[in-house]
């Protein structure tokens, strides 16, 4: 469990109406939604920014003479410069708009195709999601180069002596998660990502799961990528973001061809836009991206630190309750860990935890997470994740105690 924090006061009461969804009922239950490491819910400011962009600003950016053309890229732009003052990059072109973070790391490996040989090495963690493993395989397969794994403790930290030996003047890039979606372990990136600098390794950071808790400072960190998507940070689907520093994309060729990306274009030869548009090919997700821009101004109006206060206190309130449940077994024991908790009960299967739950209204994932190394590490086929945000209370943390005994006296 992490260690107490100086209690803010936090009004979730009020902060739950900003949540239509939080009024639903689900089987004739009330929603009580804990599937939030794998989207969050919207707050109506975030739904209001979108039916107020299509209703008054629809149109195609960066192209248009036209009055709202350019208010809509006026919007677009400010949406990136958010995004920049929140992650302290210097410079908003070192934001580059995506689909998402699965995006943004096929867009970066992609970048590596050409440079890698059959002598460079690549680290990428235990702890990662199939989305920061399955793109650099795919990039070692067409190199040569090889995949090495910075393994994994029992508590579900990444072994760092280990890490410290598999580094070497062959490493090339690194890839760890911030936050490991299935445990909930924070890794300690600074340090990982120091340790590569001294090899002369590029490291990317996949802040997926840390942006909804914590505030990456990209400078401070001095990560070379890091990348995250809207969707889990109260924003829209279909939306994120990767941060490069300057002389990275500079260097890495353009992901996808076609309009907006493009500087000059003949049959014989075309140049490239500058930095960001180079990697923005084709009509962005306008709506999603100015809807991201204001999720994060309500994160912040919040207060992120206030939000990982509270978020620790339903971690620490949910941990105590589960473990007095006989045969349940929590995974992801790190003292350094995000509101989420993956757990077995002794001799039932997740999903039909997970199917019972629902019927109870209460909403948790199953399975393997998207991270089937975890699970085969536990030796396991996987896991009930439920995963907290700030608008979740005790009293629904409660429901979950009382659902997973009323599951266990079913199945057992
Ligand atoms: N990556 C998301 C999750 O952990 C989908 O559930």
């Amino acid at each position: 469990m992490n260690a107490a924090k100086p209690h803010i006061a936090f009004d979730v009461d009020s902060i739950r109406k900003d949540f239509p969804i939080l009024q639903r009922t689900i089987n004739g239950q009330p929603l009580v939604y804990f599937d939030n490491a794998a989207t969050s819910q919207k707050p109506t400011q975030v739904i209001n920014c979108i039916v107020e962009f299509y209703e008054n600003y629809n149109a195609n950016i960066h192209r248009g003479v036209h009055s709202l053309s350019q208010e809509a890229t006026d919007l677009y732009e400010k949406a990136r410069q958010k995004i920049q003052k929140h992650f302290n990059a210097a410079d908003a072109h070192e934001i580059i708009f995506t689909s998402g973070t699965t995006h943004s790391i096929n867009l970066v490996a992609h970048g590596f195709e050409n440079s890698l040989t059959e002598e460079d090495e690549v680290l990428v963690s235990a702890l990662e999601h199939h989305s920061n493993i399955v793109p650099w395989q795919m990039l070692c397969e067409k190199t040569g180069a090889q995949l090495k794994v910075i393994p994994m403790t029992p508590e579900g930290e990444l072994d760092l002596e280990h890490y410290s030996e598999l580094l070497s003047e062959n490493t090339k890039l690194v890839f760890v998660n911030h936050v490991s979606n299935a445990l909930g372990t924070i890794n300690p990136i600074e340090k990982i990502i120091k340790q590569a600098h001294q090899v002369g390794a590029a490291v990317l950071i996949d802040g997926a799961q840390a942006c909804p808790h914590l505030i990456p400072d990209v400078q401070k960190l001095n990560a070379d990528f890091y990348v995250a998507s809207a969707h889990k940070m109260c924003g829209p689907t279909g939306v994120g973001m990767l941060y490069g520093k300057t002389e990275w994309l500079k260097k890495l060729p353009p992901y996808q061809g076609g309009g907006e990306m493009i500087s000059e274009v003949t049959f014989e030869k075309t140049t490239y836009a500058d930095l960001p548009h180079k990697f923005e090919a084709g009509t962005p997700n306008v709506c999603g991206g100015i809807a991201f821009g204001k999720a994060i101004d309500y994160l912040n109006a919040i207060g992120l630190e206030a939000i990982a206060a509270y978020e620790d206190e339903l971690l620490n309130y949910a941990t105590e309750k589960l473990l007095e449940i006989s045969g349940l077994k929590i995974y992801g024991t790190s003292k350094n860990k995000t509101a989420v908790i993956s757990f077995n009960v002794e001799g039932i299967h997740p999903y039909d935890i997970g199917t019972l739950l629902d019927k109870m209204g209460i909403a948790v994932r199953t399975g393997h997470h998207c991270a089937q190394p975890i699970m085969d590490f536990y030796k396991i086929p996987g896991t009930v994740r439920a995963s907290f945000s700030f608008y979740n209370t005790k009293a629904e943390i409660d429901a979950l105690v009382q659902g997973v005994n009323k599951a266990k006296m079913m199945l057992s």
